[in-house]
């Protein structure tokens, strides 16, 4: 083989591992999602990170579940009380400017969980399910700081068209949520992109979260050291 078959050779084996590796789903600390997972020992804390590789355990249940005023919520739906009280003031301060940012979805059990991720794979198969539902234990909402909201537009599955949207992407940090499905970063979510779901991690760090452009995921790898 001459030198520039070689490097030809060389480029050609580069490009498919590349295309392979981008393909299968590693998510940004380089962990296969669902392959590598981890059962989180400290799910209380407010910045804890459930995704496809970190998982609660069967049976926690936040012990400060708080019912949401059901005039910024869809029926009764519950948070853990910080994360509550800040959706609430920021409810209650979108709704002086005229918008409507109400709750659909908000703390789900593990075994609610585990229906609704069943009703996907019933519905769409697995690989789909596995793109817009988290299985259970890997849910934010199990842990009583994610929420899903609808806007005026009263269609939470179409949020991202609803002025309220645009309020959220420049505002939510201020309450201490992050839009944790953001449309680029699919790949080192898991998930599809989210528009309606926001999770409370705290001022603090939403404000990093926001100012930096990253997910959760990428705030641990940078500022947490989890091994
Ligand atoms: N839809 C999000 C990923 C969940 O099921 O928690
Ligand atoms: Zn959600």
């Amino acid at each position: 083989m001459n030198y520039k078959n070689l490097k030809k050779y060389i480029y050609i084996v580069l490009s498919i591992l590349v295309l392979i590796l981008y393909t299968k789903d590693i998510d940004f600390s380089g962990k296969s999602h669902y392959k590598e997972i981890t059962v989180i020992n400290e799910p209380d804390i407010k910045s804890v990170l459930v995704n496809k590789n970190y998982k609660l355990p069967i049976e926690y249940v936040p012990n400060d579940l708080t019912l949401i005023s059901n005039l910024y919520a869809y029926e009764n739906k519950y948070l853990r009380k910080e994360a509550k009280d800040a959706f609430e003031q920021l409810s209650r301060d979108a709704s002086t400017l005229g918008y409507k940012i109400i709750a659909v979805s908000a703390y789900r059990d593990y075994y609610y969980q585990d229906q609704l991720y069943n009703n996907y794979i019933k519905e769409k198969g697995s690989q789909y399910a596995d793109k817009c539902s988290a299985r259970p234990g890997h849910s934010e909402h199990q842990t009583g700081l994610a929420v899903d909201v609808m806007g005026s537009n009263n269609d939470y599955d179409h949020f991202e068209n609803s002025l309220e949207f645009e309020w959220m992407k420049n505002n939510a940090h201020h309450y201490g949520f992050i839009l944790r499905y953001p449309e680029n970063k699919t790949k080192i979510t898991g998930f599809k992109y989210e528009p309606w779901h926001y999770r409370y991690v705290g001022i603090t760090i939403a404000n990093i979260i926001y100012q930096e452009n990253i997910t959760l995921e990428e705030y641990y790898d940078k500022y947490i050291n989890l091994n």
